[in-house]
């Protein structure tokens, strides 16, 4: 049982394979947070928070005369409004008097086998039996609202969910101005902040700095979870590295406007409060009515960032992505985007097909610009008919041709967007979010669609189940190319204008259900102008998101490295493109650019029939080497041996299999030296005592090394083999690489 309650003591312990979790129902029936962090035994707790009588901090009115005693200085489970705690609060809730106010005690709990659900929202799953679910009831007597937290405990995952459940039980309406899924007191000590911001072509770039006495906020108010914040943070010991040091997670499952506030308080403890974005938030609740709030994923590693970052990779491969898809190689992909833009028609897409099925890949996809009047980006969103124009006789001649040619056939969709001048629009005008008498700020000229009315969602799940139903389509790229501004429901009274935002989200995961659901078979692809909405949320139904369009291979690195503290590589979109490449101007060898679309899900984005010969047969070989290394890379344990932004000479990570049996080190040279230091590295997550042999070491890219091309047989070379404590301490040097961003892949196999 991972899950206990003493009755006397009133106390609950959630027991994960490393972790503990305590809470306590105090006298006055408030669920105080007591612990969490690395596995502890038995001992009063309650030491930790004694009695101080701190000014302007008020008492619970039980121990008014006799002080000390406050909402405002206890560690809370989930907090009440208006009631004296002053730090971060969880609720904003007004009853029809307009009075702000909410106090919950212990009614009751109960364990359960399995892991919750909610109601219409993206959350994790059980398999095979691998989570308990607790579910503590409490109410607010006054208003009658009930709140049930909800807490699902992943043993073996070192994983707990958490979400809150509101019910209006009293006689009169309610009303929620925040709503927060979970709140995380953490015990003292200093603490820093990791988070991941951006923007377009630059997404989760890596921010660390120490958590100070003013809130820290990670949020989005864009309709989407964002390029330019991701709702993931970390807190770790202000000492902790990728090996050492306490590191707590906080994850969204949810893909929308979001909020994640970071407080120390006067007496040192840090709150963290993550939720729905607050801001234009106001949820009606009438008598018998029920509100779920998003999922966060909570997950602690006592000995730094990397066992912290493969907890939240297991978990998501397992516990979050769903579908046949999401334990096999993906196909290998090539996508027309960057070979042809808007300008192409099915002789030119069977043309770059027939290319790309010659050197191995495996499914051509075809990107915007298929349908309606789709010849730029400023028009033919909504009406999802095929552009005969550009594709006579439809989509069905080009799928037979690309299918025999043995490749599988994918389409890219926008289903949430409109333009002005689409059928769609002229008959639905009020289908468009946008503000009552205002001209809507645009965003690459689209409107987005009202996705909080039901007959919306209806409608793109008949039209685009149209297209899976009629054609043979394999994949699809699902894109969201805007942020929501002009946010106004026509369907709606104005009462309800405050809960649009999420209606809007819950219609989409209404659509992403019934495709996902309807055509199992399918892999989706999530997408937003590239890593735009890459968030546990939308990998509940789809188990890859493009991850950015920035297809650079060096700036890449940066994003995939951001990446990874989250989320699994399998999850990562990543293509080869050409060069000079389209984002940045950069050129990279063809087989570097490989190597870091390799640690993805691995495809092509460029028209392969300008390659020289050459760089066909390096195709080839990428392809060979992606098939043999793919099962290592998406469900091994990913180390990252350097931080980009801390070393500009080379950038180093690795996979080792889960059971130590085999390892693959990357390492790509991102700033060539005339006199550096030697490349040393050492390999992580092997079995010290067994012995390693390293059949695999592939240089690409690099002109001459150090002295004329003989540094690897002076050096490390194929067929040595080590002890796997050698590799682990000693480690390897590797020759001296010249020219413009070389890479090196070496693979090591355990014979013993
Ligand atoms: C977004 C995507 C790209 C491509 C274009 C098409 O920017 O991220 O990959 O699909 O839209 O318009």
């Amino acid at each position: 049982m991972s899950i206990r309650f003493d009755s006397e003591t009133r106390i609950f312990v959630l027991e994960t394979a490393h972790t503990s979790y305590h809470m306590k129902v105090d006298a006055l029936g408030h669920l105080l947070h007591l612990y969490y962090g690395k596995t502890i035994g038995s001992g009063d707790l309650m030491q930790l928070y004694p009695r101080t009588d701190r000014g302007f901090s008020p008492d619970y009115y039980a121990y008014r005369t006799h002080r000390g005693i406050s909402p405002d200085l206890l560690p809370q489970e989930y907090t009440g409004c208006n009631v004296g705690d002053f730090r971060l609060s969880c609720v904003t809730v007004a009853d029809n008097r307009g009075a702000f106010g909410a106090d919950f005690t212990y009614v009751s709990h109960t364990v359960e086998a399995g892991k919750y659900q909610l109601n219409g929202l993206p959350c994790a799953h059980a398999e095979e039996n691998d989570a308990e679910t607790l579910i503590v009831r409490m109410q607010d007597e006054v208003t009658g609202l009930t709140l049930e937290l909800l807490y699902g405990v992943f043993a073996r995952q070192d994983v707990i969910t958490r979400a809150a459940r509101l019910t209006n039980h009293g006689d009169t309406p309610l009303r929620l101005d925040k709503a927060a899924s979970a709140c995380l007191d953490l015990p003292f000590g200093r603490w820093d902040l990791l988070h991941f911001h951006g923007r377009h072509a630059m997404e989760r770039q890596l921010e660390r700095e120490a958590v100070g006495t003013h809130i820290q906020t990670v949020s989005s108010v864009r309709g989407s979870s964002s390029h330019h914040n991701n709702p993931f943070l970390i807190l770790c010991r202000q000492d902790a590295t990728e090996t050492s040091g306490a590191c707590y997670g906080v994850m969204m499952v949810y893909s929308g406007s979001y909020q994640m506030d970071v407080e120390r308080s006067q007496t040192g403890l840090v709150r963290v409060v993550s939720g729905i974005q607050e801001e234009r938030f106001a949820w009606n609740l009438k008598p018998g009515e029920t509100f779920d709030t998003p999922e966060v994923i909570l997950s602690f590693a006592a000995e730094g960032l990397t066992p912290l970052s493969q907890q939240y990779h297991r978990f998501l491969r397992r516990n979050i992505c769903r579908g046949p898809w999401k334990d096999k190689r993906r196909p290998v992909l090539i996508n027309n985007w960057e070979a042809t833009y808007f300008d192409f028609n099915t002789e030119k897409i069977v043309k770059i097909a027939e290319k790309a099925a010659s050197l191995g890949v495996e499914m051509m996809v075809l990107d915007d610009g298929w349908f309606g009047t789709r010849n730029d980006d400023n028009q033919g969103l909504g009406d999802w008919v095929v552009n005969c124009e550009k594709l006579p006789g439809g989509l069905d001649p080009l799928i037979e041709q690309i299918n025999a040619l043995g490749m599988k056939f994918g389409l890219w969709i926008e289903p949430e967007m409109v333009n002005e001048n689409s059928q769609l629009y002229r008959t639905h005008p009020d289908w468009a979010l946008t503000l009552p008498g205002r001209k809507p700020a645009m965003g690459r000229n689209q409107l987005v669609l009202d996705f909080s009315r039901p007959e919306v969602v209806d409608y793109l799940a008949e039209a685009i189940g149209k297209l899976l139903r009629e054609h043979h389509i394999e994949y699809i790229k699902w894109d969201m190319n805007r942020s929501m501004s002009d946010v106004y429901s026509r369907a709606f009274p104005a009462e309800q204008q405050g809960e649009i935002m999420h209606r809007y989200m819950l219609g989409v995961y209404a659509l992403a259900e019934r495709l996902t659901q309807g055509f199992p078979e399918v892999l989706f692809e999530g997408c937003a102008g590239g890593g735009g909405r890459f968030d546990a949320g939308m990998l509940c139904y789809y188990p890859q998101i493009w991850c950015s369009d920035d297809t650079d291979a060096i700036e890449r690195l940066t994003i995939q490295h951001g990446t990874s503290f989250g989320y699994p590589v399998c999850t990562m979109g990543a293509h080869v493109s050409a060069c000079p490449n389209h984002q940045t101007g950069r050129t990279t060898p063809i087989d570097t650019r490989a190597v870091v679309a390799m640690s993805g899900t691995f495809g092509y984005e460029l028209d392969l029939g300008k390659l020289k010969r050459a760089e066909c047969t390096a195709v080839k070989n990428q392809i060979k080497r992606f098939k043999r290394l793919n099962d290592l890379i998406r469900t091994g344990d990913y180390y990252r041996l350097t931080d980009p932004a801390e070393n500009a000479y080379f950038t180093a990570w690795q996979f080792a299999a889960e059971d130590g049996s085999e390892a693959l080190l990357n390492l790509v040279v991102t700033h060539p030296q005339a006199n550096p230091l030697p490349i040393h590295l050492c390999f992580r997550g092997l079995e010290e005592d067994a012995v390693y042999e390293l059949d695999g070491i592939d240089y690409f890219g690099s002109q001459y090394t150090h002295d004329g091309g003989n540094a690897i047989e002076d050096g490390i070379h194929k067929g040595m083999r080590f002890s796997g404590s050698t590799l682990l301490y000693a480690g390897l040097v590797l020759p001296q690489l010249f020219g413009d961003y070389p890479s090196v892949q070496l693979h090591l196999t355990r014979k013993g």
